[in-house]
Parts: C-alpha cells; sequence; structure tokens
C-alpha cells in the first residue's frame, strides 16, 4: 500500500502543473488551495528594450535566469514581449517546475497600437498577431494573464487612445471565451499619470460591455524611494483612491531608484500588508538585470549572473515579509466603474475590425504569427497592405489570406504614419515611467528616421 501511494505521487509530481490563478472580487486567488494569491515578482526583460529579446524562447537564456528567481523567492515574472514564431514549452515548465506564473505583455514594437494613429494601428493584422500569440500561452496554467497594453495612455495628450486599450482588451476577451481557453485575466498597464490616474482606471473598468472592461489592473508606480513610509509615498492615497474597485489592482513595476546607493526596497513590507491588501494584490520589481538604465537586481554578462546589492536588499525584504492571512480586505461585490464624463473626445470602443472577426470563429492559422517581424501599425487599409504569402499546411485557411508578411510593406506602411507627434510621446514616457520605453524610441529613430515612426503602446 505504501508503495502504490509512494509511486502515484512520484507520477503526479512529474506531471503537475501549477494551479490557475483565478479572479474573484479584487483579488487574484489560487484555483486549488482557495488561498489568495499575491504577486511577488520582477519584470524580467534581459536585452532590454533596445535589443529585443524573448527570454521564454531560449531554454539557455531562461535556465540561466530561473534559479536566481527561485533563490529570491519570487512567485511571478512579466515579460514584455514575445516571438510567437517559437516555441516556449522548456520555458514555461521551467518556471512552472520552481513556483512561477507568467504575466505576459501581448505586443511586439510594430504590432502595437501606435499613439498617434491609434484607428490606423486597430487593424485585424494586428489583432492576428495578438492572437497569435494569445493561442500560444493559453494552455500553461502558469500564465496568470495577459497585458492588452503597456503605458499606451502616457500624458493627458495620449488619453484619447484609452477606447484602443479597450477594444483590444475586448477582443482578447472574446478570443479567449470563442476559443474555449481557460478564462485568463486580460488586463491593461498603466503609466503613473497624475491627472489621469483615477479616471483612465474607472474607464477602464467601465461600460455594460463586460468584456470591455479590464479583468485586473496593473499601475506602474514609483513614488516609493529609499527610505519612505505608507504615507509620504503617496501609497496611502492610491489605496484611498482606488477603493472600491472591482478587479485586481498590482504594481506592474516599482523600485524607484532615485537613491543614492543601494535601492532598500523597504516598500515591501507595505505591499504586503493590510495597509494595502484590501485594494492590492501585490507588485513586481524593475527588473531582473542591469540594462543600463539603474534598474538591475543582477547582472548579466553571457552565461553569467552576478548578482547586486539591489538583489540582496530584495531577498532579504521578500524573506521577512509574508502575505498577510485570511482574505485581507478583499472585496467580492463592488460595482464596475462609472464612465467619466466630460472628455474632450468620444469615449466609445471602436467595434473590431470586420475581417477580425473571423478569428472569433475559425481561429488564426497556427503559423499566423511573425514575431518580432511583425510589423501592422500602418495596415489600416487592408487592400494597400495585402501581400501575397503562402498559405503553408493551416488548419484554418481563411484566416491566412491577406495576413501580413508583415516587413514587405513595413516602410510603405511607416510612411503614412510620418509624424512630429513622436516627440512628445517619448519624452513623456521618460518622464511618466521608468520603464524602458524611451530606448526603444531612440533606437527607432535613428533606423527609421526618415519616417519617425512611433511604437505607442509598447514599453511606453
Ligand atoms: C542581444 O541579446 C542576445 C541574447 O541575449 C545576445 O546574444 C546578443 O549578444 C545581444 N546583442 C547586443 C548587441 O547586445
Ligand atoms: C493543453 O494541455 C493539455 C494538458 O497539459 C494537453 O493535453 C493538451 O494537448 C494541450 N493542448 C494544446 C493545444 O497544446
Ligand atoms: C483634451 O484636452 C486636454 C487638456 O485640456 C488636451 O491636452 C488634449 O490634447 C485634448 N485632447 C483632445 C483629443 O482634444
Ligand atoms: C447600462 O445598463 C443599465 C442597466 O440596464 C442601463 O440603465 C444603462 O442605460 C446602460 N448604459 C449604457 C451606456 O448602455
Ligand atoms: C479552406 O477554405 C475553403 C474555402 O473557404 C474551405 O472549403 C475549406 O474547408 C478550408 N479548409 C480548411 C482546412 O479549413
Amino acid at each position: 500500500m505504501k508503495f502504490t501511494l509512494a509511486l502515484a505521487s512520484i507520477v503526479s509530481s512529474a506531471i503537475a502543473t501549477l494551479p490557475a490563478i483565478e479572479v474573484k472580487g479584487n483579488a487574484f486567488f489560487d484555483s486549488d488551495s482557495g488561498d489568495r494569491f499575491y504577486i511577488r515578482g520582477v519584470d524580467y526583460q534581459p536585452g532590454g528594450s533596445s535589443n529585443l529579446t524573448d527570454p521564454l524562447a531560449d531554454k539557455d537564456i531562461c535556465s540561466r535566469d530561473i534559479p536566481y528567481f527561485k533563490d529570491l523567492g519570487i512567485n511571478t515574472v512579466r515579460v514584455y514581449s514575445v516571438d510567437n514564431t517559437q516555441d516556449h514549452d522548456d520555458c514555461m515548465k521551467l518556471l512552472d517546475d520552481a513556483g512561477i506564473y507568467l504575466i505576459l505583455d501581448v505586443n511586439t514594437p510594430d504590432a502595437s497600437i501606435s499613439r498617434h494613429d491609434p484607428g490606423c494601428s486597430y487593424n485585424h493584422n494586428y489583432l492576428q498577431q495578438v492572437f497569435a500569440t494569445v493561442d500560444m500561452f493559453s494552455n500553461y496554467t502558469n500564465t496568470l494573464g495577459f497585458f492588452a497594453a503597456n503605458e499606451l495612455i502616457n500624458d493627458v495628450d495620449s488619453l484619447y487612445t484609452a477606447p484602443y486599450a479597450k477594444a483590444v482588451v475586448r477582443d482578447m476577451k472574446k478570443y479567449i471565451k470563442a476559443r474555449n481557453y481557460r478564462s485568463i485575466p486580460v488586463g491593461y498597464s498603466a503609466a503613473d499619470v497624475s491627472q489621469v490616474r483615477g479616471e483612465l482606471a474607472d474607464y477602464l473598468n467601465c461600460g455594460n460591455d463586460s468584456d470591455a472592461r479590464i479583468d485586473m489592473l496593473g499601475v506602474n508606480d514609483y513614488s516609493w524611494c529609499g527610505q519612505s513610509s505608507f504615507t509620504i509615498s503617496g501609497y496611502k492615497e492610491k489605496v484611498a483612491l482606488y477603493d472600491g474597485f472591482s478587479v485586481p489592482i498590482f504594481l506592474s513595476e516599482f523600485g524607484c531608484n532615485e537613491v543614492s546607493g543601494s535601492r532598500p526596497f523597504t516598500e515591501i513590507g507595505s505591499i504586503y500588508s493590510t495597509q494595502m491588501s484590501g485594494v492590492f494584490s501585490g507588485g513586481l520589481v524593475y527588473e531582473y538585470s542591469e540594462e543600463g538604465s539603474k534598474y538591475g537586481l543582477v547582472k548579466i554578462d553571457g552565461d553569467s549572473v552576478t548578482t547586486l546589492t539591489d538583489y540582496d536588499n530584495l531577498k532579504k525584504e521578500y524573506s521577512s515579509t509574508s502575505d498577510p492571512t485570511g482574505d485581507a480586505g478583499y472585496t467580492e461585490n463592488n460595482d464596475f466603474s462609472e464612465c467619466p464624463t466630460g472628455w474632450n473626445f468620444s469615449i466609445t470602443v471602436p467595434d473590431t475590425p470586420s475581417k477580425a472577426e473571423d478569428y472569433f470563429k475559425n481561429g488564426v492559422a497556427s503559423d499566423a504569427g511573425n514575431g518580432f517581424d511583425a510589423d501592422t501599425q500602418g495596415s489600416c487599409d487592408d487592400d494597400t497592405y495585402e501581400v501575397s504569402t503562402t498559405v503553408g499546411g493551416s488548419s484554418s485557411n481563411s484566416s491566412k489570406t491577406d495576413d501580413s508578411s508583415a516587413t514587405a510593406s513595413g516602410s510603405a506602411a511607416k510612411t503614412a504614419l510620418s509624424s512630429s507627434a513622436s516627440g512628445s510621446a517619448s519624452s513623456s514616457a521618460s518622464k511618466s515611467s521608468k520603464g524602458a520605453a524611451p530606448e526603444i524610441d531612440v533606437v527607432k529613430y535613428s533606423w527609421t528616421t526618415a519616417f519617425l515612426v512611433v511604437a505607442a503602446g509598447f514599453f511606453m
């Protein structure tokens, strides 16, 4: 008898996967234990935004780093961009084995909503890329959630793009349902723009169409610097601001580096306390690797990883801070938000591009992803964007006929987008958030100065 049990447990542990994380009210829960789940994580972007790398497509990269994630004691990583032409089974399995969940941004530099021309960039070719990424990650139980966009709105002037963020959220939620995937939360990661902080959150979570409301909100917040406090940092005001919000909120980036010497990460004590837990569900430190902007916890050189003092400080804080016990003040039945009134543009969520309706019915082709080459921002007009591509051995042939072989039409598409609006997007991104955004603009300008394209909505 004993032998049988032991054998059974070996067999089951060999195929065990992490229990899915579910949203209930304004908190996350472990679907197996029923316990509240708090994100304890880091933003994982080796290579930074200037050397776009999919760390989950390369077993050498993820297996180099996962031991450090375990040592830090984290349970989640956020990855900003993946290559949807690559296989992710190995790294997702290694993360799963290490007890680590993934929050994934679904955009790539040129397949994202453009802050300059959101209407054009919101097209079926774009959605096809997003859905190909959703297809790829939906079957992993350790996919905690998807971000439909990151910092698309990064100042007051770009607020008018918010209906497009809702449109992408809606389309992803509809697609996940239509494909019968697990109910994976879809959210938005917000830049900390003080003038619109509350109204934008409410807008993303308002309206009678439940598909067009976010399932979770990430806020990129660098307000706690050094030896601060719940009150001095402004965390207290944010708890008050978001009190009553109906879905989970967490810090999708934190870790102010405006300190002399190393970051003490004393905010950990606050984030995982009952002062915050009624409204917030943990957060992710920006960022795992040092990429030149002094936010790294480790320095990477080829295969070797060197931990920095920030790493030691963070590890110490995590290990001495446990999650609050019990429900910790979560609320189950808050109403969704009221839509803001008095905005100087239409808040109507745009309809799904008609050609994308087919994706809900038939899915996208298994080879629909174009990875980091995907370039859909300028494909607002199907006729001009159309390029002939071979539809190879796919099970869903209708969706692929006018697909982007993105790079082929890339520069034509970019000329249509040329504008001077890009400058403000990049400069305000660097003010409103310490994310990696500004760098990608600089790189893009130097490559395509003639076109001045801004890849808004991606990393900014
Ligand atoms: C970019 O990242 C890859 C993978 O980590 C690395 O092999 C390559 O050397 C990097 N390139 C530059 C220019 O840093
Ligand atoms: C999804 O995962 C299950 C269980 O791990 C597996 O049996 C199934 O084949 C997977 N489906 C796809 C489409 O990969
Ligand atoms: C709305 O008003 C704000 C501030 O008054 C301004 O910055 C923004 O550009 C306006 N947006 C539109 C779409 O007119
Ligand atoms: C939303 O639903 C409520 C209740 O059914 C209704 O009173 C309201 O007019 C609806 N709002 C919109 C914008 O459709
Ligand atoms: C391909 O498209 C044709 C015409 O729309 C359809 O009859 C056929 O069943 C499709 N094949 C597959 C494999 O989906």
